[in-house]
């Protein structure tokens, strides 16, 4: 635990220009407070004491404005930005090396036990503010952007935006496929390159969407597609 914790405090002087050392970081992050609070109270939970950890996390929540349930899994590097208003459900599962800004909520959307709370794969970045809803997975590597609110599942390194949550192209992207269509000139409106360039944005997305959707399903089946033979498969 000794190691996670060093962990989630190393990883702040990379993930926040502001941070201006160890000593700061340990005495005035309420996002690191509130991450060493969890550990000691997930460990409580797991080893069955659930009032104590409970108990802990409200005293945490008290501190920090940050409200984590004690049963939440959460990886390595962890770093949560400002603190305030954050809050992690029960069933929230967090890979490693996450960032979540202020007031991001891992919610649920219904009442029934099991896993109501999204899982967050590793590297996965959620800006101020986003709402991610449901038993949904937000795949390695994705950005999700202030104020989003997102309810479905975000296929690996997509960038999400708005309200419901669309995946959109990172603009550093789009430059690369100048080599298809210039994307940089401003001297006139361009109309066509416009469509163009949404087509295109529109292929990556539906082709990542499909492409992840084949893998959960095949995940789902115990891959019982690759048994089938590919002329069956045309048929
Ligand atoms: C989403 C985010 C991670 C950027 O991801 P990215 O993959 O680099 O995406 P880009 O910056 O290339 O933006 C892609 C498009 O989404 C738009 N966009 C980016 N963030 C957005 C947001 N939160 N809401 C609406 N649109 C947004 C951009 O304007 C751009 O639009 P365009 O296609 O019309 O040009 C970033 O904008 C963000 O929201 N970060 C959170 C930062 C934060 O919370 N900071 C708080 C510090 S206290």
């Amino acid at each position: 635990m000794l190691e996670m914790i060093r962990g989630d405090i190393a990883c702040v002087a990379a993930r926040d220009p502001a941070a201006s050392g160890t000593i700061e970081i340990v005495l005035t992050y309420p996002g690191v407070h509130a991450i060493v609070w969890h550990r000691v109270a997930n460990r409580l939970w797991r080893r069955g004491l659930r009032f104590p950890a409970r108990f802990l996390s409200w005293f945490a929540r008290l501190l920090t404005n940050v409200d984590i349930h004690p049963a939440a899994t959460i990886g390595r590097r962890f770093f949560i930005d400002h603190g305030a208003g954050v809050v992690i459900g029960e069933t929230a599962e967090i890979g490693d090396d996450v960032t979540l800004y202020h007031g991001v909520t891992l919610g649920g959307t219904s009442w029934s036990p099991g896993k109501r709370h999204p899982t967050l794969e590793d590297g996965v970045l959620v800006g101020c503010g986003a709402k991610i809803l449901g038993p949904i997975t937000v795949s390695k590597g994705a950005r999700i952007g202030a104020n989003s609110v997102v309810v479905d599942p975000v296929p690996p390194g997509m960038t999400v935006i708005g309200i419901p949550g669309r995946i959109v192209r990172p603009l550093a992207d789009r430059r690369r496929l100048s080599g298809r269509i210039d994307l940089d000139h401003h001297l006139m409106p361009d109309p066509v390159g416009e469509a163009i360039s949404e087509l295109l944005d529109r292929i990556d997305f539906l082709e990542a969407r499909l492409a992840h959707r084949e893998r959960r399903d095949a995940q789902a089946t115990g891959n019982r597609a690759a048994e089938i033979p590919a002329e069956e498969m045309l048929q």
